[in-house]
């Protein structure tokens, strides 16, 4: 089988003027199949989140190849963010002053260019909200919710373009253990029912231990545990 996601010795060195450059990722290879879960933990600084925005496109490494969907990511990259992958960011990126209903439609009328009837995205929206049990404040400011309502939210917005992966970035971190359960749940759950596949970042290693697999990030390098 092809994998989804290929990643093939990544290098990445941050240099900024006045300090040491910092060698953050030195070879590193992952590959995603259709339908799976890879959790990656790692202590905080040892470039997690700079990772997954590699894989995600949103960053270029300095050396090394990303195939994502059996193309070249970085050439490819407005037209895989926008069709393949969905993003689940830390600190949710939400537009706060805008509704649930807007954060989910806005994303996702710039990827599909208004081409779609506004009936068909907005009943789609409402489903979403469904799924993540935020219909009731559909409405709402999302400068209103609580942190795990965002967070839903996010995971709602992500969904929205039916990406084949989702990238999410230490999505209960921030939430209480009853937010972070229905987080978890949500996660997995889009995976199962809605065959996606999934790079999860987290502390949480028993989160993590719900993936298929797990994969250490240490020193620049990514080990399977
Ligand atoms: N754009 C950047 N320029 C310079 N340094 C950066 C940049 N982005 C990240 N870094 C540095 O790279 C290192 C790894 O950061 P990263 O955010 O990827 O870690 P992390 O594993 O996600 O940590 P955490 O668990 O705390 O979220 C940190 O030392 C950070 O300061
Ligand atoms: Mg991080």
């Amino acid at each position: 089988m092809t994998p989804l996601l290929q990643a093939k010795d990544l290098y990445k060195t941050f240099s900024s003027a006045g300090s040491d450059p910092i060698e953050i990722l030195t070879g590193v290879s992952l590959d995603l199949y259709p339908g799976k879960s890879i959790a990656i933990i790692g202590k905080s600084g040892s470039g997690k989140s700079s990772l997954l925005h590699i894989l995600g496109t949103l960053d270029a490494p300095n050396s090394g190849t990303l195939t994502i969907c059996e193309k070249e990511a970085f050439s490819h990259a407005r037209e895989l963010r926008t069709q393949n992958i969905g993003f689940v960011f830390q600190s949710f990126h939400l537009l706060e002053d805008y509704t649930l209903l807007e954060n989910i439609l806005i994303p996702a009328q710039i990827a599909r260019k208004n081409t779609r009837p506004s009936s068909e995205l907005f009943s789609r929206a409402k489903k979403l909200l469904e799924f993540v049990g935020l219909v009731e404040r559909a409405n709402a400011p999302a400068k209103l919710l609580s942190g795990g309502e965002k967070q839903r939210a996010s995971i709602a917005r992500a969904l929205f373009n039916d990406p084949d992966i989702l990238l999410v970035d230490e999505p209960t971190g921030n939430l209480d253990p009853v937010n972070a359960s229905l987080v978890q749940k949500l996660l997995l759950s889009s995976c199962k029912e809605q065959n996606k596949s999934l790079i999860l970042v987290t502390h949480d290693e028993e989160f993590a231990a719900l993936c298929d697999e797990v994969f250490l990030l240490k020193n620049g390098k990514l080990t399977k545990i």
